[in-house]
């Protein structure tokens, strides 16, 4: 076995090399603690390669729930590993570092959403995951980017919806849906939106046989349909999606080069899943610094230490599961609604 040399671990946020070594230790702390390791797709490549699991939102919320380790180790932001604990409340979630926050989770409070609420008697409530638990537990239904227009299209036509908190995500919902009876939460991701529609267009005139994948909580998600109703790229080379699906059309792209509007840490799970490819960021300054507070040493410290526990009040807990439940549900093979 491994010797494992946990005393010259350093605090979080130190440099500390993601080499073999590293990489064999979080490997070893895991096992100890029978621990699973989830990481989003815009963790630290290191991260990424660590994991047991790495995925998009959606996709990490069915694995949590599903898993059978008795700890859950979330590389990701602090609602992801509120998520997997509101699914999975018997078992110890650890984020390496709490203080991985989300600027769009942060564009609403449970407060705000119940005066929304009263302004919309009986109106049905989809809530973004990328939302704090005390808001999830306001929500009829989650819904992640993988399902958001799935969600929406499950709700009978002539009820009133209220979707927060992404307001680029709700335009796409309501572009795609038709639905005119929806109102959307002004909120944004800071990362997102600072992918712009001029940075867009001058990368597709440079680029002019490229495919674009756009995340749909970009600014740009507009411009890029613009983009194809104007015939300036051919409509089938425009494709909005989440993360997830942003791996799914690499392997099936046959472009020699694809443009990338979301944030850069998606690039490396890109190019391993179609190493032929060049896939280009449309803004490469679009890093989220709440995903990359999740460090190599902050990993070893979690799981040399069991920091930082999440945890959600109980009582809230279960007021949110079941708008969490109805998430993970709708979407998958033979779940839908
Ligand atoms: P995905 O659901 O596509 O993984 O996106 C999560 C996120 O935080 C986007 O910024
Ligand atoms: Fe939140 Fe934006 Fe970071 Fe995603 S990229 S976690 S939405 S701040």
């Amino acid at each position: 076995m491994p010797q494992v040399l946990t005393e010259h671990v350093p605090d979080a946020g130190a440099e500390i090399a993601a080499d073999a070594a590293w990489a064999q230790e979080v490997r070893e702390l895991a096992r100890r603690r029978d621990a699973v390791l989830l990481a989003h797709n815009y963790q630290l490549p290191a991260i990424q390669d660590v994991a047991d699991h790495t995925g998009d939102s959606l996709a990490l919320s069915r694995i949590a729930a599903a898993s059978q380790a008795s700890t859950i180790v979330f590389c990701g932001v602090h609602f992801m590993a509120e998520t997997a604990k509101i699914l999975a409340p018997d078992k110890t979630v650890l984020i390496p570092d709490a203080r991985a926050g989300c600027s769009l989770a942060d564009s609403i409070t449970a407060e705000q959403l119940r005066a929304w609420k009263a302004e919309h008697p009986g109106a049905v409530v989809v809530s973004y995951v990328n939302t704090t638990a005390a808001v999830k537990a306001e929500t009829d239904v989650c819904c992640t980017s993988s399902n958001a227009v799935e969600v929406v299209a499950s709700i009978p036509a002539d009820r009133e919806v209220l979707f927060l908190p992404d307001q680029f995500l709700g335009a796409h919902v309501r572009r795609i849906t038709g639905r005119e009876n929806m109102h959307v939460w002004a909120g944004e991701c800071h990362v997102h939106a600072g992918i712009s529609g001029p940075a867009l267009t001058a990368q597709a005139q440079a680029h002019p046989d490229a495919e674009l994948f756009v995340h749909p909580e970009c600014g740009c998600a507009t411009s890029a349909l613009y983009l194809a109703g104007a015939g300036a790229v051919p409509q089938e080379r425009v494709k909005i999606l989440s993360t997830g699906g942003m791996l799914d059309a690499a392997r099936a792209s046959t472009a020699a080069t694809v443009l990338v509007a979301t944030e850069v840490g998606m690039l490396h799970q890109l190019r391993r899943a179609a190493p032929e490819v060049d896939f280009r960021a449309v803004n490469d300054r679009a890093s989220c610094r709440y995903m990359k507070m999740i460090t190599p040493a902050a990993l070893l410290r979690s799981l040399r230490d069991g920091t930082d526990e999440v945890h959600v009040e109980p009582g809230l807990a279960a007021r949110a599961l079941a708008s969490v439940e109805r998430m993970i549900a709708i979407g998958r093979p033979g779940g839908g609604e």
